[in-house]
């Protein structure tokens, strides 16, 4: 694929649409835009632009569409598959301007926001109505909400409250050739036609740019408990998961951590908060959420019997507002602390959920035979576990050329397992060339058939998803 390099004629038009402010060549800006959460990868733009209003947006891609321009929009850069990586240089198109929350619908329960709006912010914001946005990537506090449309996250809470696509209704897209659409209508439920709304949940910047976004709103859910289990077995945690549905109880949060996970981002938040006996392979965290607190004490006692038919140690009930907060605190940070700890790669395996234990299983004997170390953390609850595989001892050679192939098993067996390659990060640049396994070439060219009626000129996020594509 070849695009247009941006020239001084191009750059003028940009300074003629948007304030010279907001478009930006300084080193600074361009770095900050060259890389996200994803490894250590780091593509620079050739221009930044900020766009304040969909009329804006429009405006450059239309220009764009015109001259073959390569655009990758950009959240806060959260994302951990590479999909705001400008893999072809072009425009950085950053939202960060964007950022207003338009209205809240206190009658109908939905907010209507900018693409910029920080998810804790706006959690916060609805909060403050008595309401609710229950979707929380563990990026909350910095990630933008229009970047967990694109990318459909998740987060610990999906597990009772579903995903970012069970909160979208509606949303004004900008197309690649600059047409301004709404996907649909502030209805909670639409068999109007196709559904446009959720083909762009989850597109990840390939179709469209995303510019306002009509979510529905819950009620408010006022008390939570807390519970961290540790078990002798990393395995019989897996177990364990199964057995909380089988017995009928659907936690808020039931998340999984190995043992380095947790030991790790104590390490890195220096506070060794919680005891971790030799003998412990991993932890689940366990919460419940509801309005009446006698109930909750009840399915706390009913989650505790049932932990205990594993070999488990002593479970920590969170007393204090303090110590909930350090248990989700070390639960977020766990990315952030293998980050810090070692060169990894970041797998997003999901399988359904009762295929947890033989998942790590094959996880260990993968790593095993490849020689990769990988620290396995995640929504258990949703049988979504991150991979971690961290380089540590491995050499560079077996990292670039085996590493791939190990890569490769594991993701067959996910698919063996009737899981696939990502639960909530995305396919963007990094997992691309692994679609195969979740698709076969009809699956594949029907998507291409979509992206190429959206992006005929092949403008928008160009190399992310399509394998084979550069
Ligand atoms: C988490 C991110 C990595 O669950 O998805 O911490
Ligand atoms: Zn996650």
């Amino acid at each position: 694929m070849s695009f247009h390099q941006i020239n001084e004629a191009d750059v003028q038009f940009f300074d003629s649409i948007l304030s010279s402010s907001r478009v930006l060549r300084d080193e600074e800006s361009l770095q900050r835009c060259a890389s996200d959460q994803t490894e250590d990868l780091c593509f620079t733009p050739d221009l930044v632009l900020q766009p304040v209003s969909s009329e804006e947006v429009s405006a450059i891609l239309r220009y764009c569409h015109a001259h073959q321009i390569a655009v990758t929009p950009r959240g806060a850069g959260t994302g951990l598959s590479g999909g705001a990586l400008p893999v072809f240089g072009g425009i950085a198109l950053d939202m960060r301007r964007m950022n207003r929350i338009l209205q809240l619908d206190k009658r109908n329960l939905q907010v209507t926001t900018e693409p910029g709006v920080i998810t804790q912010e706006l959690q916060e914001y609805v909060k403050e109505h008595g309401l609710m946005y229950p979707p929380d990537p563990a990026s909350k506090g910095s990630c933008f909400i229009g970047g967990n449309v694109a990318e459909n996250s998740g987060g610990p809470r999906a597990v009772k409250y579903g995903v970012v696509k069970d909160y979208v209704l509606n949303l004004e897209v900008v197309l690649p050739d600059g047409t301004i659409i709404w996907t649909g209508a502030n209805v909670l439920k639409n068999a109007t036609g196709y559904n446009l709304t959720q083909l762009m949940v989850g597109s990840e910047g390939t179709l469209g740019v995303i510019t306002k976004i009509v979510l529905r709103l819950i009620p408010a859910v006022t008390s939570d408990l807390l519970m961290l289990v540790p078990f002798r077995s990393a395995e019989q945690a897996c177990e364990a998961v199964n057995a909380i549905f089988l017995a009928g109880i659907t936690p808020s949060a039931l998340e999984f951590m190995e043992r380095d996970a947790i030991e790790w981002a104590m390490n890195y938040v220096q506070q060794s908060a919680v005891p971790l006996p030799p003998d412990i392979e991993a932890h689940l965290l366990i919460e419940v959420d509801g309005n009446e607190t006698d109930l909750l004490y009840k399915q706390m006692e009913a989650l505790s019997e049932i932990v205990s038919n594993y070999d488990i140690d002593e479970i920590l009930f969170a007393d204090s507002h303090e110590q909930k907060h350090m248990l989700w605190n070390l639960r977020r940070k766990v990315g952030e602390a293998v980050k810090s700890n070692s060169v990894y790669k970041e797998e997003d395996t999901v399988v359904p959920r009762a295929e947890l234990p033989a998942l790590l299983r094959q996880i260990k004997r993968i790593g095993a035979g490849y020689g990769f170390h990988s620290v396995c953390y995640g929504h258990a609850g949703d049988g979504n576990l991150h991979v971690n595989i961290v380089k540590q001892n491995m050499s560079d050679e077996d990292w670039e050329h085996k590493l791939p192939d190990g890569i490769r098993e594991l993701f067959q067996e996910v698919k063996k397992l009737g899981g696939t390659l990502s639960g909530e990060h995305g396919i963007g640049w990094v997992q691309k060339n692994y679609m195969d396994i979740a698709f076969d070439e009809v699956q594949i060219r029907l998507m291409q058939g979509i992206k190429n009626l959206f992006d005929p000129h092949g403008i928008l996020n160009p190399g992310k998803i399509f394998p084979g594509r550069k």
